[in-house]
């Protein structure tokens, strides 16, 4: 089984980074094998809406030369796509948003190309943010949920933290054990749902 992490906060070290490490080590433990992505590095422009990609069978086919060819070679290779972000105004940050609207190659809806590159693979979400719950992470969520219906996607569900103190808050044995427990939980589902990877 292969799970991809793709860690949408400008902060390369900061909360979200800190919270993926748990999760990431629990889903090697299990004997996934992880690739880690960190967005904010990478130049990865807005989608330009050309349509273009619409039209190429078979391919992303998307015109823009960057750094998203390599985020999309990493999503057909994993089983598993883990988005890693804190909240920014209610939603993910404007890397992760970037990213989240450049799926459009990999969905032939809208023009002479037809069908899915990436239909049933699972999706879930690790939040930060500084809100209580729901109600910090819930329009992100909403939005996740919706892009995997319309894409054909599984959605396993979303483990968050609050920060209440900034790096400490994500180092507490209730957030590595809540992390631990959540990258358990997401194995099961794949492999339930893959009849045993
Ligand atoms: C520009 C900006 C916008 C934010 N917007 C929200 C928000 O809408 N809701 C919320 O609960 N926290 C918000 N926060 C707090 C962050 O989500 C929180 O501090 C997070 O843990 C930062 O993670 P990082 O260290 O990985 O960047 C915001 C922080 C920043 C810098």
């Amino acid at each position: 089984m292969n799970t991809l992490i793709l860690m949408g906060s400008p902060r390369l070290h900061g909360n979200t980074a800190e919270l993926c490490k748990p999760l990431m080590e629990e889903l090697r433990a299990q004997g996934v094998q992880v690739r880690y992505v960190t967005l904010a590095d990478r130049d990865i422009r807005p989608c330009r809406a050309c349509y273009r990609c619409q039209d190429v069978e078979g391919a992303y086919g998307c015109v823009q030369q960057d750094g998203m060819a390599n985020v999309v070679e990493d999503i057909l290779w994993a089983d598993l796509i883990v988005l890693a972000t804190p909240i920014y105004s209610w939603y993910c940050t404007p890397q992760m948003k970037a990213v989240l609207d450049r799926h459009y190659g990999l969905n032939k809806y809208y023009g002479k190309a037809k069908g899915s590159l990436w239909a049933g693979k699972h999706v879930a979400i690790l939040a930060t943010h500084g809100y209580e719950g729901e109600y910090a992470y819930g329009p992100f969520e909403t939005g996740v949920q919706r892009l995997c219906e319309h894409s054909k996607l599984v959605y396993d569900g979303l483990y968050s933290v609050v920060d209440e103190d900034n790096l400490a808050s994500f180092r507490t044995p209730e957030a590595i054990e809540g992390a631990r427990a959540f990258a358990r939980r997401l194995v099961e589902a794949v492999q339930v749902d893959r009849g045993g990877l």
